[in-house]
Order: structure tokens, then sequence, then C-alpha cells
């Protein structure tokens, strides 16, 4: 769903004097929110399952408040929302590598978190979705469990904004995509357009969003910073590599034998590929990176590591 078209002026944000929850602080998002969130001057509240853990000790060394908690303890969640303006929600989902939750699982998690902020008197909550969750299911059941929290949401009535976040490019440059021996392999065609966002600036779109309440509150976002084909991808790829690298779908075969996959690959002729407003985006937005500005930027470590020949089996 794109964006209404709407300008963001600094004069319409709120200033940020409260306490934002931020779940997931140790991850890739709420990594993201919580750095921005304190960029902003928030005083972040990490929930947090290993306070002693390094990913934990350098958000105190940030600057951030961690709360020990876990999405299945709703005590720990009361404990951690009480007093606090915003929550930030994320939930682990069963189609991450190495996964250990299960589809009743993030469904739960992301009803309770929503439960308790309306209990606790949460003043906005920022709920992180997907791109490609809509109003009819995908027939994915990984994919439609977001479906079913957003829907839960809407159904409580409380004061919330949900992000739909594109496939993220770090996704694009991870270890099985082949970039070591010069290939690149996703899930659409060469010339499929497929929107990405950088993890970065998730974040950077959730502080906005706490920042203006009363221009996000009872909004649906769907978000993104650039969209390609995998061809496009591949250019870019190879002018920040230095090398060339060759787009291919993922193999047929594979795509066969695992029917997730399968499927996914059919949604992203579809809408998997997104359908963000990327101009609206960029206006109300402008720090959005582009693939090659986030290649050049925070994603170059990544990208420098995927070229290192590597074991991995992968898609190759
Ligand atoms: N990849 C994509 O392109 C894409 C696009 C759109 C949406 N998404 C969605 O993004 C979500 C994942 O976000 P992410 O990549 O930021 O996650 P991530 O990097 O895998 O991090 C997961 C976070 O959740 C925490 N966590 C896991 N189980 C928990 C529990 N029981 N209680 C409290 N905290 C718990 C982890 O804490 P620990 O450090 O303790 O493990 C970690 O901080 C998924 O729902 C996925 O579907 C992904």
């Amino acid at each position: 769903m794109p964006t209404e078209n709407t300008d963001s002026t600094d004069e319409s944000r709120t200033a940020a004097t409260g306490t934002v929850v931020v779940l997931g602080a140790t991850g890739q998002q709420g990594g993201s929110v919580a750095a921005a969130l304190r960029a902003d001057g928030w005083n972040v509240r990490a929930l947090v399952r290993d306070p002693a853990g390094s990913r934990a000790r350098s958000l105190a060394a940030a600057g951030i408040e961690t709360v020990p908690g876990d999405l299945g303890d709703p005590g720990s969640l009361r404990a951690a929302f009480s007093g606090a303006q915003g929550v930030f929600s994320v939930q682990p989902n069963a189609g991450q590598a190495g996964a250990v939750v299960s589809n009743e699982d993030e469904v739960r998690f992301g009803t309770t978190v929503a439960d308790i902020a309306g209990e606790s008197g949460v003043a906005h909550l920022v709920y992180s979705s997907a791109g490609v969750v809509g109003a009819t299911p995908t027939g994915v059941a990984h994919l439609d469990t977001k479906m079913r929290v957003e829907s839960h949401i809407r159904g409580l009535g409380i004061a919330a904004t949900v992000l739909r976040p594109a496939t993220f490019m770090e996704l694009l440059v991870a270890p099985d995509t082949g970039l070591d021996r010069g290939r690149m392999s996703f899930l659409m065609g060469p010339d499929q357009s497929h929107q990405v966002i950088a993890v970065r600036d998730i974040g950077r779109v959730a502080a906005a969003v706490f920042g203006a309440p009363e221009r996000y509150v009872g909004r649906t976002l769907e978000i993104a910073g650039d969209a390609l084909t995998g061809e496009d991808m591949a250019r870019h790829l190879a002018r920040a590599a230095g090398r060339p690298i060759r787009y291919s779908r993922l193999p047929e075969a594979l795509l066969a034998r695992e029917e997730t996959l399968g499927r996914l690959a059919e949604l992203a002729g579809g809408r998997l590929a997104g359908s963000a407003d990327l101009d609206t985006l960029r206006a109300e937005f402008p720090f959005l990176l582009s693939f090659d500005r986030w290649l050049a930027g925070p994603g170059a470590g990544l990208l420098e590591e995927a070229l290192r020949p590597g074991d991995a089996g992968g898609h190759r």
C-alpha cells in the first residue's frame, strides 16, 4: 500500500522527550530503530533476553537502557512497557534461517505485545510487518502471520502505525547468494523488478514516525528505498565489487524441491515485488538509500564479506 502524499517537516515532529521501548534491539530492525531513536534524543529501553550478552552490552554502551525480558513472558513486557510513551514491535519469523519459532509463536508474540501496549497506556505502537502483507492472505503461512497481527492491532483500536518494509538489502549480499563466485541468485526473474530497503532506513523511518504521531497514527506505510530487477542488482553489485557478477533466478530444481521457496518465487513476480510509492517515500523520507548508495555506504562491509571466497554451500 503506497503512503499518502504528505511532506515531512521538522516543525511537525514531537520533541523526543519520552521513553520508547524497542523489541528485537539486539537484531537488525530493532538495532536500527534503537540507534535512530537514540540519535533523535529519545530515552530508549531495549527488552533483551540476555542483558550480559555482547549485543546488549553494546546497546548499553550507546546509552540505551536494557531490561531483561522475553516475548513469551507477558509479565516482562508489562514491566518494560510501564511508563513508556512508545513501543516498537518486531517478532522473529519461522521463515528466517535457523528459526526456532513457529508461526503460532510469532502471532502470539505480536498480539500479546499489542494487548499489553494497550493495557499499559502506551501512546504509540509501531508494528513492523512486511511489504508482502496486504488485505488478503498470500497463501504462505509464515508471511500471513503478519496479516493476522496487523488485523489484531486494528481490532484493538489503539494508537498504532504499521510499517511494511520491503526485502532487506542485507539479504542480497548474504553469503549464500554466490557473490564470491561472480554470481547472484534470488527469487525474481532477471527482468522482474523487486523493491528493497536498507535496514538502517527502517530505523530512521520508525524514528520519524515516533516523532510525528499526529501524522502517522492510524496509518500503514509500505516502505522501500529502491526497486531493482535481477539484472539491475547484478549491475550495481558488479560496479561496487569491481568484478563481473551474473544474475540468475534461483535454480528451478531448487524451487521445485522446496515448496515454500517455489511459492515465494511465484509471489516475486507479483506482490512480493512490492508496491511502495518510491517517489512519495523519497520526498517524505529523503534519507532513504538507493541500492548503489547503500553498497557504497552501510553495505560496503557486508559486500566485502560476501565476496571473500568461502565454502558456504547455499544455492549455488
Ligand atoms: N529479511 C527481510 O527481507 C524481511 C523483510 C520484511 C520483514 N522481515 C521480518 O523481520 C523480522 C525479523 O526482524 P530482524 O531481521 O530485525 O530480526 P533478527 O535480526 O533476526 O533479530 C531478532 C530479534 O528478536 C529477538 N528475539 C527473538 N526471540 C525473542 C524472544 N522470545 N523474546 C524477546 N526477543 C526475542 C532477538 O533477540 P536475541 O538477541 O536474544 O536473539 C533479536 O533481537 C521477521 O518477522 C521477518 O519476517 C524480514
